[in-house]
């Protein structure tokens, strides 16, 4: 067996090294004149030693064991695992952008400027709004934005007192009522109906001069179009509320409507979702908020604004409810952003959301024979499925997704949305081709049927993976997080 992912500081060998500076070509200086107060270490820092192949080995083994878009199919419902083109990274790569500081002066920062600015303008189309920052670090991020705007909003009109509640259905992201309650708002859950969409008539009960305003994503987490949206907005608009829009689910409707378009006030967008730049493993992300003109005002700041010499910032903003994160956001995730629109165009953005949907569907309907389907309508760009059938032989979702993983896929996303019972939600993406989705299907169905025939095997699942099943709850309660 070899030691390829042993801990470093394990395979460490005294005089090993893996890189070499170059010839020193400053003059030699003693830190301890220079700098009176400074402290040197007494002896040298224990840096594991080892060589360049061995180091290679090293971090070559540890990313073959994860598991990435690079790897598999990634069908992990409300993420948009969709591949992310690798002229984003070489354009993020660019040395005049990795190179530079956010605290030069702006006069030294225009090609940066002018690219932040250029991408709040495409995105100002795709979400139909007339104001964006790009600042928040994540589209939770941008959720609390948002929600702090809405707050900032109602407090000029001087009812802020009034206005505690923010309406949620109950098919929400998990971030949309904690963005809620860290913006101080109090959260009123509005049921779904059977279609999966929201209960128009608990809707109209919910709302009153309490209301400060109403959290969506359309097409929402079963992937269902808000068909009476229009109706949503006039009924919280008429209580004076504002409509906020989580646009994590974007990619289902770009270049085809907008949530201006939809009556929604406020929105986020997750550039690491939507618009393909690198997701998961924690981020780094983007979440930018957009607003409507009357909003404008209370964004972030400093705001990019475009001058007769350039770009500049500007933090005279007086209602701005100010910054909300460290200079201008994730700065490389725009690049990215910005590269991957600029390559798709307008007529690329609708054909991917196009094609997202129609995988979407053409997978819902070769897996409806064998696993529940709650939702029968037209899917946008995801889809629920339920494993209750397979549940009453002894099998539960958590052992099916467990069984993917022995196929080589990343499992759907489960038992989310809640209302779902044994929930499974699929979301393709448009960049996976026919044969991928045809082959995720067949082992899914194949599943279905060992769930019949030798549900042990599905139970007993995984089989060809490093790992088994891990003790969740332990790992999460009691993490190792430290090498002894
Ligand atoms: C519908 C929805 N809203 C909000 C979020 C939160 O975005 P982030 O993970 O960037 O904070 C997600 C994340 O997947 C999402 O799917």
């Amino acid at each position: 067996m070899n030691n390829y992912t042993d801990i470093l500081f394990e395979i460490s060998r005294s005089g090993r090294t893996a890189y070499s500076l170059p010839k020193r070509d400053v003059p030699t200086i003693s830190l301890e004149e220079k700098f009176s107060k400074v402290h040197l270490r007494e002896e040298a820092a224990k840096l594991p030693e080892i060589s360049e192949l061995q180091l290679m080995r090293h971090y070559t083994a540890l990313s073959n064991k994860n598991f990435g878009i690079e790897n598999g199919f990634y069908p992990l419902g409300s993420c948009t695992m969709k591949y992310n083109p690798k002229i984003n990274e070489d354009v993020a790569r660019y040395r005049g952008f990795t190179n530079i500081h956010p605290l030069q002066t702006t006069r030294t920062l225009q090609g940066a400027l002018r690219l932040m600015y250029e991408l709040q303008e495409d995105l100002k189309v795709v979400s139909g709004m007339d104001a964006i920052s790009l600042q928040p670090a994540a589209g939770a991020q941008g959720e609390w934005a948002g929600l702090m705007i809405i707050k900032a909003y109602h407090e000029k009109n001087e009812d802020l007192k009034t206005r505690r509640k923010i309406l949620v259905p109950d098919s929400a992201h998990g971030t949309n009522p904690a963005s809620a309650v860290i913006a101080g708002f109090d959260v009123v859950e509005i049921p779904s109906n059977e279609d999966g969409t929201v209960d128009l008539a608990a809707l109209k009960q919910a709302v009153g001069e309490d209301t400060a305003g109403l959290m969506l994503t359309n097409p929402n987490t079963l992937g269902i179009f808000e068909k009476d949206i229009l109706e949503m907005a006039d009924i919280i608009h008429g209580v004076g509320g504002l409509l906020y829009y989580d646009g994590a689910n974007l990619n289902a409707i770009m270049g085809i409507t907008t949530p201006g378009a939809m009556g929604f006030d406020i929105v986020h967008l997750n550039l690491h979702k939507s618009f393909s730049t690198p997701h998961g493993g924690g981020g780094p992300g983007s979440g930018p908020v957009g607003v409507k003109a009357y909003l404008e005002p209370y964004l972030p700041i400093p705001r990019i604004e475009k001058t007769g010499n350039g770009f500049e910032l500007n933090s005279n903003y007086p209602l701005s409810i100010g910054r909300v994160k460290g200079y201008f956001g994730n700065f490389g995730v725009n690049v990215r952003a910005y590269t991957y629109i600029r390559t798709m165009g307008a007529r690329g953005l609708r054909k991917a959301s196009e094609s997202a949907v129609l995988h979407a569907n053409y997978l819902r309907k070769r897996l409806e024979p064998y696993y529940d389907s709650p939702y029968k309508q037209v899917s946008k760009h995801e889809f629920v499925l339920s494993g209750n059938r397979q549940k009453k032989l002894g099998v539960r979702t958590v052992d099916i997704a467990k069984r993917l993983l022995d196929f080589g896929y990343y499992a759907p996303t489960i038992y989310f949305p809640l209302i779902v019972e044994e929930c499974l939600m699929i979301e393709p993406t448009e960049t996976e081709s026919k044969e991928t989705l045809d082959e995720f299907a067949d082992a899914m169905i194949q599943i279905a049927k060992e769930v019949e025939d030798t549900p042990e095997l599905v139970t007993g699942a995984p089989h060809h993976t490093s790992v088994k099943r891990l003790d969740e709850v332990t790992a999460a309660r009691k993490p190792i997080v430290r090498f002894e």
